[in-house]
């Protein structure tokens, strides 16, 4: 059976048969007469799955004593007669005005005391009791009305929990800190070793004492800074286990998500202020949403961070299909400029995340709205309406996806494991570090694009690393004892293990590892670094092996016992290695004590890949991405063109976007894409410039 889950030994459905396909679904919107005609052009198009209720509160609860659901009625009624499954909301993302002006002290707090006015959306404080207490009378409102509907297919709690409001610093969020703090030390005494707080006169006599870091005269303590985004993610995901458990009394049945925000960042962080690593097991099926940023081609491209995020989303779900539940079909509305999406980059897009294990593909959102703050955003259907470019792309979609209804449930074969350790990041964007520029998620997306061409997990840093036959650790800055410790084991068990620069510098507490850097990993590769001297964001150094080192390097000696690959030529550090190897167990433990330019990544995923075994597909490092699901109906070879020319690619089967039966050189124009159908899963693809 096509599942939700298995862990935790719950067995739900999929929302849909196959791939699911739909998004955000806002008839409230419209007028009614409009909402026939929307399921219409659902089935037209294979719309099969429909979220609904997102920023419904106010529409479901117009006053403190008064509810309409009667809308909702006809609209679920409407899309289970039209063969749509639903992702019903719990619909408390945005509270109506009512229960601000009521509750002023709901509203969000920023770091210099300035509380948020409403007016925008999702003005709530994650530590608000106030909030908590109505928003779970609305979920058990929505569960017992709508629990036993027959469209209902999954619960959407909330959404993108965090968003906006994920830095709240009002009363209720320092004594919601305090008792978190509570919990994690116990006592005072052990919150001042963690904290560190002989330094600066920051010792703590009485818990009333200890605050949120809002605003302060200089850099904050950084154990305490830490806490705060620990604590941040953990008030978010308290509200999401609030409403869970609402849910799963009245409908242990039905599968709960809440949509991710998975590599998107926010203003004030690269990955983020929720840590999905400990979201994603408490999800029935991890749903995430993605947004293309960046360039179209080169370096750092918009599909480059779209497949990060995808194989992160993926990591984090412990391998299993996860659901894509918003992008966009062409522009959004929230960046400086917004061009819409060229002729196939929403197919190429929408595939990129199905090669990469997602079993289903929804959007943000149905219809196209005439009003309010999206009013640019696109949609399945368009301001122009279905005699659109657009909409025809949106109905050749559905039917792609339609016949990779046998793909649902197939799994990602990937070899390399990056790992990616949310702490980590946290840690390094704050001030007081040897340098701004040294941003591990930044540096595991480099990775994770050298190895491209072999496919990577991105995974926890505590993730099981046995299946890996190449496991990269880049600038895990912050490291346990046990998670070096099953580092270790797997490069003893015969893992290639690369490690980066600014990797197991600290423990958990962000204290550092004395005795030389880097404190986790010194035995491991034997090396030892006395002093950083990072580089300037303009500045190189030439390495020996024809590499550019970037944004760090390392005064680094080496034991006997260490294979040195790679030299710097020039400047204070002539002569000293940068990029070594040491043979242990039955492994490899390599480090690589800088930040190299493109074709330093490729030469070192190249002979790394060399030690593995691993072959990387040619094309590796282009624009042409290559990913294998494999199930037990078969396997399928995703094979997108992201270039601005043809590429012709070896494969034999058949091709599921085009229908075609290919054996051998298949030439796909410049942006399309195929998904062979393999007749024989062992044949390897390869990749050439159609005209070479
Ligand atoms: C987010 C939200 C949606 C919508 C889109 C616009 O993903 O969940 O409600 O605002 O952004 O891109
Ligand atoms: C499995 C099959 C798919 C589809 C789903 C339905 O994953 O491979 O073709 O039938 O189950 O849940």
């Amino acid at each position: 059976m096509h599942t939700a889950s298995d862990s935790g030994g719950r067995h739900l459905r999929w929302p849909t048969r196959g791939i699911s396909f739909g998004g955000d679904y806002n008839p409230e919107q419209w007028p009614e007469e409009i909402w026939q005609r929307d399921v219409e052009l659902m089935r037209e198009a294979c719309v099969d799955f429909a979220t609904v209720g997102v920023f419904s509160w106010a529409r479901l609860q117009p006053t403190p004593d008064t509810w309409d659901f009667g809308w909702l009625d006809r609209v679920l009624d409407l899309l289970h007669d039209g063969g749509v499954r639903v992702d019903l909301a719990t619909a408390t993302a945005s509270p109506p005005p009512w229960l601000t002006a009521a509750h002023p002290e709901v509203r969000p707090v920023d770091e210099r005391g300035y509380r948020y006015e409403i007016g925008s959306r999702q003005t709530w404080s994650p530590s608000s009791p106030i909030y908590r207490d109505h928003s779970l009378v609305l979920v058990e409102k929505m569960a017992t009305r709508y629990g036993g509907h027959p469209a209902l297919a999954l619960w959407h709690v909330s959404n993108e929990l965090g968003c906006h409001n994920s830095r709240c610093y009002s009363p209720d969020s320092a004594r919601a800190f305090r008792r978190w703090l509570q919990r994690r030390y116990g006592d005072l005494t052990e919150l001042n070793r963690a904290w560190g707080t002989t330094f600066w006169s920051q010792h703590y006599s009485d818990w009333n004492e200890v605050v949120p870091p809002a605003a302060s005269t200089t850099f904050g303590n950084p154990t305490h800074l830490l806490d705060w985004r620990r604590f941040c993610s953990d008030a978010l995901l308290d509200q999401y286990l609030a409403e869970r458990e609402v849910l799963r009394r009245i409908t242990p049945d039905i599968p709960v998500t809440t949509n991710f925000m998975v590599g998107m960042g926010s203003p004030q962080s690269l990955a983020g202020d929720m840590n999905y690593t400990q979201w994603a097991p408490e999800q029935d099926l991890v749903s995430t949403d993605h947004y293309l940023v960046g360039p179209a081609t080169g370096d750092g491209a918009a599909h480059h961070r779209l497949s990060f995020s995808a194989d992160l989303t993926r990591g984090i779900a412990g391998s299993r299909p996860w659901l894509l539940m918003e992008h966009s079909t062409s522009a959004v509305n929230w960046q400086p400029v917004n061009r819409a999406k060229a002729p196939g980059e929403m197919l190429r897009n929408s595939l990129a995340h199905v090669a990469r294990g997602a079993d289903g593909i929804a959007f943000f959102q149905f219809r196209a709205s005439d009003a309010g703050a999206e009013k640019f955003h696109s949609a399945l259907v368009p301001h122009a309406g279905t005699d659109s470019a657009r909409w025809r792309e949106v109905v050749q979609l559905g039917a792609v996806l339609r016949r990779l209804e046998p793909v649902a449930g197939s799994r990602v074969e990937a070899p390399v494991g990056v790992l990616f350790d949310w702490e980590s990041q946290w840690a390094c964007e704050q001030d007081g570090h040897p340098s701004r520029l040294m941003q591990p998620m930044a540096i595991a997306e480099r990775a994770h694009h050298a190895f491209s061409g072999v496919t990577c997990d991105v995974i926890p840093a505590d993730a099981d690393l046995s299946r890996y036959a190449v496991v990269v650790v880049p600038a895990v800055y912050l490291c346990s004892d046990e998670d070096a410790a099953r580092i270790e084991a797997a490069t003893r068990a015969g893992a290639q293990v690369l490690v980066t620069a600014f990797s197991g510098i600290a423990d958990r507490d962000d204290h550092i590892r004395l005795g030389g850097y880097p404190g986790a990993f010194r035995d491991l590769l034997g090396v030892r670094t006395e002093e950083f001297f990072p580089l300037g964001a303009d500045e190189t150094v030439a390495l020996d092996d024809g590499t550019a080192a970037r944004i760090w390097t390392e005064y680094l000696t080496v034991s006997e016992d260490v294979d040195v690959l790679a030299r710097h030529t020039e400047g204070h550090l002539q002569g000293v290695p940068a990029l070594t190897r040491r043979p242990v167990g039955d492994g490899a433990a390599w480090y690589l004590a800088t930040v190299p330019d493109t074709q330093g990544w490729a030469r070192i995923a190249e002979t790394i890949c060399a030690a593995a075994g691993l072959d990387l597909h040619a094309g590796q490092n282009s624009d042409v991405e290559i990913v294998r699901r494999r199930g037990e109906n078969g396997s399928w070879l995703f094979v997108l063109n992201h270039t601005p020319e043809k590429v012709t690619v070896e494969v034999s089967g058949t091709d599921l976007v085009t229908e075609r039966v290919v054996d051998g050189p298949l030439t796909l124009a410049p942006g399309s894409c195929a998904v062979i159908r393999e007749d024989s899963a062992d044949t390897g693809a390869r990749t050439r410039k159609a005209d070479a």
